[in-house]
């Protein structure tokens, strides 16, 4: 080969973009279950491309068939061009593939984001759907009234003993961001019905950073809501944070296999700033706390809709 030619490839190699930096660790199981969460990410602005680019990346190794939503889905106006800048288009490589999206809806969201087919919600603001042997609920954390209470009761009460719990929602039980940390409020109706049901994991956003919480009562809390905003440095570090991480934008890949669950979070950089693997507990009902029916008169009314991001 020519020198000129040689020098020319060598120059091209160094110019191209950095390949995905982040190994995806889950074994992408033929039976699993796999999904991908983001939160907090409907800005349209730049990182939540990029965030997206890194999510169809982590598909091609780890195919997952869908995507959570945490809420804070569409900032500011959600008119037909706002949901093309901030949804259809950063997504629709994803959405191209057949990967589904199933959103909960964050404090800045217009709630007729319900009727979004897209969203696959329809049209309720609470729903529930099951993937192999995993049972998702989808919350409504702005407005959780004892309708709301009551349905999660009778859901959460169904289903088989091998089956995995999941909750989202867009307001964290616990969270040590400190724009706006745990909600005590929601925290105090939510986690009986978490405990008495069993509930194994639960996503929420809302604090633009990523945290993984220690076990709370037996059960994995995480924070993803850095999925397109970011507050850097909003993460104090505190006794109940297992991992965090608030330098970069980030989402996660999750996989169900068996009563094994992997997780990794990646970053917009496509660094792996954590991962891990959740053993599904089998929980007696005898560790019942307080019996779920004394807070089904509670309403926690968290709509704070035009507040800062
Ligand atoms: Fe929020």
């Amino acid at each position: 080969m020519r020198p000129f030619l040689v020098v020319l490839i060598a120059l091209l190699m160094l110019l191209s973009p950095a390949p995905f930096g982040a190994q995806v660790t889950a074994p992408a199981k033929p039976d699993s279950v796999r999904m991908a969460v983001i939160g907090d990410m409907g800005t349209g602005e730049t990182p939540q491309y990029d965030i997206s680019r890194r999510m169809m990346e982590a598909h091609a190794t780890f195919p997952f068939d869908f995507v959570i939503m945490l809420g804070d889905n569409i900032y500011g106006g959600s008119t037909p061009s706002d949901v093309d800048r901030k949804f259809s288009t950063p997504y629709k490589p994803l959405l191209d593939a057949g990967v589904k999206f199933y959103a909960s809806l964050g404090n800045h969201d217009n709630s007729n984001e319900r009727f979004y087919a897209p969203y696959n919600m329809n049209g309720a603001a609470y729903y529930a759907f099951k993937k192999g042997n995993v049972r998702f609920f989808a919350l409504n954390s702005n407005y959780m009234d004892p309708q709301q209470l009551e349905w999660l009761e009778n859901e959460l009460k169904g289903g088989g003993d091998g089956d995995w719990k999941i909750c989202f929602f867009h307001h964290p039980l616990y969270s040590s961001g400190k724009t706006h940390g745990s909600s005590t409020d929601l925290r105090q109706v939510l986690e009986p019905l978490f405990i008495k049901y069993h509930v194994d994991v639960v996503f929420a956003g809302h604090d633009h950073v990523y945290e993984r919480v220690k076990p709370q009562n037996g059960i994995y809390y995480f924070t993803e809501g850095a999925s397109g905003e970011l507050r850097a440095g909003d993460l104090k570090q505190t006794a109940m944070t297992a991992k965090g991480f608030d330098s970069d934008n980030t989402f996660m890949l999750v996989e169900f296999a068996g009563s094994a669950m992997n997780f990794q979070t990646i970053s917009r950089a496509g660094q792996t700033v954590d991962s891990g693997t959740i053993q599904r507990q089998v929980r007696s009902s005898a560790n019942v706390l307080p019996p779920a029916s004394s807070i089904l008169g509670a309403v926690v009314v968290r709509t704070i809709a035009g507040a800062a991001r």
